[in-house]
């Protein structure tokens, strides 16, 4: 296998964007990546692009088509691939991007991933969301993506001790890192108090806990190591790729407080880079709900099940904790663009590993994680990258 570099990154403003269609936000999230990587188009072998539920929010199928018409490369002809895997299709679309070039297919690839969902009204976007739950168990019977996510902090609570308190104490983290990242959604702190009395979406989840419906994109450039220093200096090397599934249903899995799906694409992402949890200096997990951020510091063995809450507490994932986690403001705060949040985690950890972070910079961060699930869990991919 060849090893692939990130040699170019772009992202759009994320949040209600009523300004700006479909077509022009993964266009800009393109064009600004190709600028970054120095690269034109002539030089792009293939596109792949992750995308949820395009048809559903604006009307719009045959993604893959449409993004490099979009982008001006409809004339080359090159092969350009829409992926979906929910809210992890972003995810996926880098992890295919990356085997394209780790196989000898490809050299150069970009990848994108996009969402609009506030072209829809809030019901709707509920509905489009809970498709990728299960439908004759779950979406069938009303079953909400807060509701689910609710059932796992419930049980959470009951297993570990976990309390309201430090669910909110993610919000609170998220928000003030999101506060200092120009393109997030909601650039406001809040305090602990305020997130503990936010009004309830569903017990013990209150509006603090969720991530928003938001729209946005963002794009990378994938070349092969060995070529990328004719583009750049300052490439970052993809050392790990896992991914991992699971039941869609929550009630069918081994133990709902944990995501199976994520320990596998974990473990397979570790083994390829020959490190272990202890070396990740900074990461973005997928914060959907409060929650699930806790879930996943545990499940990507961060610290021990059931800890998380504790961690968190602690202080150990704040900007200037020992690991920390959602630098960019995560979902929460960010905002959770569905099939761009995987492509804009890329570029959060692309941008610490640079020492281009800004006002929310990590001294000192050479290895970073990213976390991508779609669902409650069924579908989740880890990509680990390192300083070139
Ligand atoms: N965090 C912080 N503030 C939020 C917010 C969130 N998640 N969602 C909405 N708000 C704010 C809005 O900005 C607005 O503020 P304003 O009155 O100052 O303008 C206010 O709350 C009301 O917004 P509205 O759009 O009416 O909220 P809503 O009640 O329709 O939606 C949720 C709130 C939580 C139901 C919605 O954001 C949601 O469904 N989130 C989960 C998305 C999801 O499931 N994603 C997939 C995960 S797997």
């Amino acid at each position: 296998m060849r090893d692939v570099t990130i040699i170019g990154i772009g992202l759009t403003q994320f949040g209600e964007l009523w300004d700006k269609s479909f077509r022009q936000l993964i266009a800009e999230a393109g064009a600004s990546a190709i600028l970054d990587a120095g690269i034109s188009g002539k030089d792009i072998d293939a596109m792949y692009v992750g995308s949820m539920s395009s048809g559903r929010f604006v009307g719009q199928e045959h993604v893959g088509a449409l993004v490099a018409d979009v982008s001006g490369f409809s004339h080359m002809h090159i092969p350009s691939t829409r992926v979906e895997g929910a809210c992890a299709s972003g995810g996926l679309a880098v992890r295919q991007g990356y085997l394209s070039i780790a196989s000898g297919i490809n050299d150069i690839v970009i990848v994108g991933g996009i969402e609009k969902m506030n072209d829809v009204g809030g019901v709707s976007a509920t509905e489009t969301l809970a498709t990728a739950s299960d439908q004759e168990w779950e979406a069938f019977f009303g079953a909400t993506f807060p509701g689910l996510y609710a059932m796992i902090a419930k049980r959470h609570m009951y297993e570990y001790g976990t309390t309201k308190k430090q669910l909110a104490q993610v919000a609170v983290k998220n928000h003030a890192n999101g506060a200092l990242n120009p393109n997030a959604q909601y650039k406001k702190p809040i305090t602990l108090e305020y997130a503990m009395n936010a009004t309830i979406v569903a017990d013990p989840l209150g509006l603090m806990d969720c991530s928003p419906i938001s729209d946005g994109a963002a794009s990378i450039v994938l070349c092969a190591a060995d070529i990328a220093k004719k583009y750049t200096e300052k490439s970052i090397k993809i050392i790990g790729s896992g991914q991992g599934s699971d039941t869609l249903a929550l009630h069918a899995r081994r133990d709902i407080c944990t995501l199976d799906a994520t320990v596998h694409a974990g473990k397979m992402a570790y083994k390829q880079a020959k490190i272990t949890p202890k070396q990740i200096n900074i990461a973005e997990v997928h914060d959907c709900f409060t929650i699930a951020e806790i879930c996943a510091i545990e499940d990507l063995g961060f610290v021990k099940k059931g800890e998380g809450g504790k961690a968190v507490e602690n202080k150990i994932t704040t900007l200037d904790g020992s690991l920390p986690v959602n630098t960019s403001g995560g979902l929460k705060s960010k905002g959770h663009p569905v099939g761009a949040t995987g492509v804009a985690q890329i570029v959060e950890i692309t941008q610490q590993l640079r020492g281009e972070a800004g006002k929310r910079q990590v001294k000192d961060a050479r290895i970073g994680l990213t976390h991508n699930v779609g669902g409650s869990g069924a579908t989740c991919v880890v990509h680990i990258l390192e300083v070139a």
